[in-house]
């Protein structure tokens, strides 16, 4: 870990659209160091990667400008965070600080800016890095802490079972049914999330049984997986291989922040041989336990 830093010298401000490339960097960079200290990696940092990275904080920071802060240190910047809120629902999409800046006081000060928008939710989330400050900030904040599995691999396609019973989804036409799933889990619908996912080429996967009971939904695409939610583990399960039978040949798929509520996913994940490990930890306030039958999106909630 670095020195501890004085943080005297540090101004937390709004993000603006000028900001974006420099501060996705930084967060890009701080994550791959957490993945050297901590056993995880991110993978390649590709065009197409960072195309995406970087309209996810526009979009973010156009729907919830008053969440969305950069720090800087003499004009360079040092740190990020972005939080959404939907309705009564509020999740920390992404919080970092460049290393050689870290644990100098600049991710609380950052935290706490991005937490008022979060003083009258009802339900709040944060996906979690094993990074213990992050913890230790998190549980601090009255997050209740969930130990959290990661699967990622090749899924073994001759595990996938047989009349899964789950389409493609037509977004127009099964726009709300989705929504309706997803609210029911987590409490509050994706809204303009939902339409970002879409405008990135993302597939909704749906399951529309015939009991209330029997109902899923799940956006996904390249290996990436989530959100997920469903009435039931049955129909989760359901929906969960439908999402990996549709991983692309030689691709990696990943099913992210798996708590002990979500045997069924692990289930699946070890069915499909997919490598689990510990991977931080899925963080709660105003729920009893996270939503069961739901996977999170580690960038929407
Ligand atoms: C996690 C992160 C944002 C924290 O920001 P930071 O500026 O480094 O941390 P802070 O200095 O604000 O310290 C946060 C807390 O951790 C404590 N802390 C500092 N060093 C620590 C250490 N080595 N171990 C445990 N706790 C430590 C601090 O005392 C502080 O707690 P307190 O406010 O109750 O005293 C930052 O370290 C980071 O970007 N890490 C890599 C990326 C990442 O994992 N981001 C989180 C994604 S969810």
């Amino acid at each position: 870990m670095p020195a501890t830093l004085s943080t005297d010298s540090t101004l937390v401000r709004p993000l603006t659209a000028a900001d974006v490339p420099a501060f996705e960097q930084l967060a890009w960079d701080a994550l791959a160091g957490a993945g050297r200290r901590y056993g995880f990696s991110l993978g390649e940092r590709n065009p197409a990667r960072v195309a995406w990275a970087q309209a996810r904080v526009r979009h973010l920071s156009a729907t919830d400008p008053a969440g969305a802060f950069v720090a800087e240190q003499d004009g360079e910047p040092v740190g990020i965070a972005l939080a959404l809120r939907r309705g009564s629902f509020w999740f920390l999409s992404l919080l970092t600080v460049a290393e050689g800046h870290q644990s100098g006081g600049i991710g609380r000060q950052l935290l706490d800016a991005a937490l008022r928008t979060s003083e009258d939710a009802e339900r709040a989330m944060i996906c979690s890095s094993p990074d213990p400050r992050a913890l230790r900030r998190y549980g601090r904040a009255g997050f209740a802490l969930h130990a959290a599995l990661d699967a990622k691999g090749q899924p073994d396609r001759t595990a996938v079972p047989t009349d899964l019973g789950v389409r493609e989804a037509d977004w127009d036409a099964d726009h709300d049914f989705a929504e309706s799933v997803f609210a029911a889990g987590r409490g509050e619908p994706y809204g303009p999330d939902l339409a970002w996912l879409r405008s990135q080429g993302m597939k909704l996967f749906v399951r529309d049984g015939a009991t209330p009971s029997d109902r899923a939904a799940v956006v996904a695409s390249d290996g990436q997986i989530g959100p997920l939610a469903a009435a039931s583990p049955e129909a989760a399960t359901r929906v969960l291989w439908a999402a990996l039978a549709a991983v692309p040949p030689e691709t990696d798929a990943r099913i992210a922040y798996i708590t002990g509520q979500q045997q069924w996913a692990a289930e699946v994940a070890l069915a499909a041989r997919l490598p689990l490990s510990v991977a931080g930890a899925l963080c709660t306030r105003g729920y009893v336990a996270p939503p069961a039958p739901c996977l999170t999106s580690e960038v929407f909630g």
